[in-house]
């Protein structure tokens, strides 16, 4: 094991570095985001095969070192995750197997983890496929992300792939690159890493931090001018990621966004966030449910329920003069979280709901609120229950008929608030 700064190295021949839990989390959450996602799309048992590519940007040197024993670092996990889905798969099938047709993306820059990874794909029995369906790059990630764009293009009906970007700090990726993946392939999603705390802790209204700050494609979505006046603030830390994260999602170009902290139980403060990308509805709800399957590792400081990125006036303290701001307390995703969001949902979803006096599709309000609520659908569906029992909102059934329960809804139900109770909430 050797040490470069605070960074633990991959060297062949010494033990691999020991796992920090908040790698842990991120290897458990790309497993579960993975092995549900491929159930997702593979819901169609007549779905014969799915192609995918998963891209590790930041690939690291394969293996850690965990208490007594070894874990896996990224890429095996994504590898053994393809194999593990695959088997569930064809578990109690007899007809011809259904196949998940992955090619894999292994970059890493600093040549000792590079040679470790390359190690222990060979270790672990992968080294035949080396050159053929995994590819490995001794790079900087965001040399070669242009070739591995075209390389996933290339693939016939293949342009569904998985970004894992897992820097170690905040710099190493700049939003016009993540854009290019989104412009150029239909079925991108990226996963990222981003320790905000690192940023804001140092964030200061300077040539330097307006240099990093334009170089990675967030300068223009900070209100620099005010960050000093913010820094007096208890609160500031939540305003200034407002900002960062907004612009996260604007620079990314993608549609969908989950932005939350990777919390490992006890860890505290909470210092990065994970960062999830999509354009598609399915996919971001997928990562909503892994969250919420992972509660304790991950956390929310947002409003509960329903809230608001990028700057906002009314929710600065100095700009209002008041003092119960709607700021929660950085939160995990438990059941008082749930609660409190039904909550939330249940007074914010029947107003929309209003604004659409000829009916909203309940597809359409998902994807209207996915960026501002931490809820998963089911959780959407719940908090409509008590509306649709009390026939504040009704729900038509394509094809005629009206829900009797919240719960039963489905994507492409018309949602219509009742007329007189529309007046009484308007
Ligand atoms: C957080 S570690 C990755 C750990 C790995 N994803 C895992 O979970 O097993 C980040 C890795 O990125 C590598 N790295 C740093 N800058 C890079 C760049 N620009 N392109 C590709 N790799 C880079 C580092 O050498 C390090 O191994």
């Amino acid at each position: 094991m050797a040490k470069t700064g605070d960074k633990w190295e991959w060297i062949v021949g010494q033990t691999p570095p020991p796992i920090d839990p908040h790698s842990k989390v991120k290897h458990q959450l790309v497993r579960d985001y993975l092995y549900k996602y491929i159930n997702v799309l593979m819901a169609n048992a007549k779905m014969p095969r799915l192609r995918l590519t998963l891209i590790d940007g930041f690939a690291g040197g394969g293996l850690f070192t965990d208490g007594d024993g070894i874990a896996p670092g990224s890429p095996l996990v994504m590898l053994q995750t393809v194999r593990e889905a695959e088997a569930y798969l064809n578990a109690s099938r007899t007809q011809t197997p259904r196949e998940i047709d992955a090619q894999y993306h292994f970059v890493e820059l600093n040549p000792n983890g590079f040679e470790h990874l390359k190690y222990t794909l060979n270790g672990e029995g992968y080294g035949p496929r080396i050159g053929k369906d995994i590819a490995l790059y001794n790079r900087a990630f965001e040399s070669v992300c242009s070739d591995i764009i075209a390389a996933t293009a290339a693939r016939k009906a293949g342009q569904r792939a998985i970004f894992l970007l897992d820097q170690y700090s905040y710099d190493d990726i700049s939003m016009p690159t993540v854009r290019t993946i989104f412009e150029n392939l239909q079925g991108a999603e990226v996963i990222l890493t981003f320790n905000v705390d690192s940023l804001l802790t140092f964030l200061t209204d300077s040539e330097q931090f307006h240099s990093i700050t334009r170089r990675i494609g967030l300068e223009p979505y900070i209100n620099w001018k005010d960050i000093a006046r913010l820094k007096a603030n208890s609160r500031w830390r939540q305003i200034i990621q407002r900002q960062i994260s907004h612009g996260i999602w604007k620079a990314s170009g993608a549609r969908f966004m989950t932005l939350f902290f990777v919390t490992p139980l006890g860890n505290r403060p909470w210092s990065y966030w994970l960062v999830h990308l999509s354009n598609a509805y399915r996919a971001n709800d997928v990562m909503k449910t892994v969250h919420w399957d992972n509660g304790n590792s991950f956390g929310h400081s947002l409003e509960s329920g329903f809230f608001e990125i990028g700057y906002q006036a009314n929710k600065d303290v100095d700009v209002t003069f008041q003092n119960e701001m709607d700021f929660s307390e950085a939160a995990p995703f438990d059941a008082i979280l749930r609660e409190s969001s039904i909550d939330k949902l249940k007074d914010v979803l029947p107003r929309m709901i209003h604004q659409n006096p000829n009916g909203l599709a309940f597809n359409d309000l998902l994807c209207q609120i996915a960026n501002q609520t931490n809820a998963t659908e089911k959780i959407v569906k719940e908090s409509l229950h008590e509306g649709v029992l009390t026939r504040d909102l009704q729900a038509f059934i394509e094809g005629g008929g009206v829900r009797a329960k919240g719960t039963s809804i489905r994507g492409t139900d018309i949602l219509v608030p009742h007329r007189q109770r529309s007046i009484f909430l308007g």
